[in-house]
């Protein structure tokens, strides 16, 4: 049954959550048209230098959907010719999204890159392959496990933008779109049979901790 949906991706729009469109000022889609228009639009204007706030909470969010990206790359290397293919393809085009707006924020605002990103970019692609490699299922667990520490993540963030004295509010309809739409992903994981992978409660609990200490350490340096 849940293979019959995963297939078809039909779960992807249950929630009626909208496709994602990239907020940022340029596309996703890598065709050849696309990136000329990319290269020839100018860089995104200067927003005021991020308070200390804003600077950590651009800079992990950053980290952070660079890693998922870099985990649904590592998913489609191994599965993405496979029946979880387009399901998959899906995830990973809305996580470019995500990736790529908070590149254009890193510029705006001039936050600093955490400096642990090359680590992040190998250690994303091989969990991500690394499940992969174990099944379907398995890379559905990996989701799980990620998106559920990233949606905790981006409600602790809206707590405390939303208590700041001046809260951002593009800032804040940015991270309330992505988490949407990453517990769109955690429960699209779940249709598609992630609590059946093996060692199911162990592998999402050591990924919980991977994600959980990755996001303390691209919080700071
Ligand atoms: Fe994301
Ligand atoms: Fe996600």
């Amino acid at each position: 049954m849940y293979r019959k949906a995963c297939a078809s991706g039909m779960q992807l729009i249950r929630r009626s959550v909208p496709t994602s469109r990239c907020l940022a000022t340029s596309s996703s889609s890598s065709s050849s048209s696309q990136n000329q228009e990319q290269q020839q639009q100018p860089p995104p204007a200067l927003r005021p230098r991020a308070n200390a706030m804003t600077d950590e909470i651009i800079r992990v969010d950053h980290a952070g959907e660079l890693g998922a990206d870099r985990i649904y790359a590592g998913q489609m290397a191994i599965l993405g010719n496979g029946p979880m293919g387009k399901t998959i393809e899906h995830m990973w085009e809305q996580e470019k999204c995500h990736r790529k707006q908070f590149e254009q924020l890193i510029q705006q605002h001039r936050v600093r890159p955490t400096i642990m990103t090359p680590i992040w970019n190998v250690a994303a692609f091989a969990l991500g392959a690394g499940t992969a490699l174990l099944g379907e299922k398995a890379a559905m667990a990996c989701t799980v496990a990620v998106e559920t520490v990233i949606v905790e993540h981006y409600n602790d963030q809206l707590r405390q933008i939303m208590e700041s004295p001046n809260p951002d509010k593009e800032l804040l309809e940015t991270i309330t779109k992505f988490r949407d739409e990453e517990q769109e992903h955690h429960d699209t994981g779940i249709d598609c049979g992630a609590e059946q992978a093996p060692f199911y409660k162990a592998m999402t609990e050591v990924i919980k901790f991977g994600c959980k200490t990755a996001i303390a350490i691209s919080k700071k340096i």
